[in-house]
């Protein structure tokens, strides 16, 4: 049989975790971005990620390099035309992610097309695509080595052999697969970043302070982190698009954008990412 070979679409953060796993997995992964800077500094991520599991022993140190090996980078979205299954994560901005789509499915008509998406319709990216049945949701967790867990969301057009092909590649993976409905934010993010949207309102109201916020929630709710943290972790712009989503998904204002979220994002106070969200990183 030939090795199936995974594409991964944007080596931002969710991009590198992702091309991390398929590499470690045994996979060949390609790895497209616009931007060249973007891929070297994905590529450094990963090297990193696997000396962290080489240093836990985890993993041999020839496991790793044979890993770096089988990753390839490129600009062209053309380099991803051999790939049996295509992963993108790409930012999550509508127009960009459909135009991906499109040129993906005229691309490769074989290809299964996976979307990272953390919370738009996949019906309506299959909508655009020449073969809808192979586009289906592939939702990975930040950070993505680390979760075990997979979303994997069916939409209206989805065949039962593209489910089947992506539950068995999560398993592939090392990770759990969950089947969820093509509802705006799926299942985890409907849960997690409303509470997110809620810890910032109590910041806002100066009800309490942003690490009392989070030593609150891992102490009396044992999370392994505040909600304030994790929402720095995701990035406060993907928080605020999520609430977005879910505002406009359901018409129901109980998932208004606390203002204080949206001020920051306009700041450029992403989180980690930019070095400053509701914490200071370095
Ligand atoms: N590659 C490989 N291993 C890695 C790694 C990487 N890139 N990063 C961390 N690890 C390993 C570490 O080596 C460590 O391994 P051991 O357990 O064997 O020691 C383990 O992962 C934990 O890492 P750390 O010790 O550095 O960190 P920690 O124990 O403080 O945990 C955390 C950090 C994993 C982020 C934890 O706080 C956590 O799980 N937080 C919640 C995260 C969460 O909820 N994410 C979901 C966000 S929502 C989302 O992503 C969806 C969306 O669409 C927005």
């Amino acid at each position: 049989m030939s090795e199936t070979i995974i594409g991964v679409v944007g080596a931002g953060t969710m991009g590198q975790g992702i091309a991390q796993v398929v590499v470690a997995s045994g996979f060949t992964a390609r790895l497209y971005d616009v931007a060249d800077e973007q891929l070297s500094r994905a590529q450094g991520k990963i090297d990193k990620g696997l000396s962290k599991l080489v240093a836990k022993e985890k993993m041999s140190e020839a496991d790793k390099n044979a890993a770096l090996e089988r990753l390839n980078t490129s600009t062209a979205l053309e380099a991803l035309s051999d790939c049996d299954i295509i992963l993108e994560a790409a930012p999550e901005q509508p127009g960009l992610k459909e135009k991906l789509f499109r040129d993906l499915s005229h691309l490769s008509s074989d290809a299964i097309l996976a979307s990272n998406t953390s919370s738009l319709s996949l019906t309506r990216l299959a909508a655009v695509c020449e073969r809808p049945e192979r586009v289906v949701g592939m939702h990975f967790f930040n950070p993505v080595p680390v979760l075990k867990l997979v979303e994997v969301i069916r939409a209206e057009q989805t065949s039962d052999d593209t489910v089947k092909r992506i539950e068995q590649l999560a398993h592939d993976l090392g990770k759990t697969a969950v089947p969820v409905g093509d509802s705006p934010g799926f299942a985890v993010n409907r849960l997690l970043v409303p509470m997110i949207n809620e810890a910032a309102f109590l910041v806002q109201e100066g009800a309490a302070t942003p690490d009392a916020v989070d030593e609150a929630m891992k102490l009396g709710a044992a999370h392994p982190m505040g909600p304030l943290a994790l929402g720095d972790l995701i990035g406060l712009d993907v928080c605020l698009a999520i609430m977005e989503v879910l505002q406009e998904g359901f018409g129901d204002p109980k998932y208004r954008p606390c203002p204080l979220l949206k001020r920051m994002v306009d700041a450029g106070y992403l989180g980690r990412k930019s070095g400053r969200g509701f914490h200071i990183y370095d």
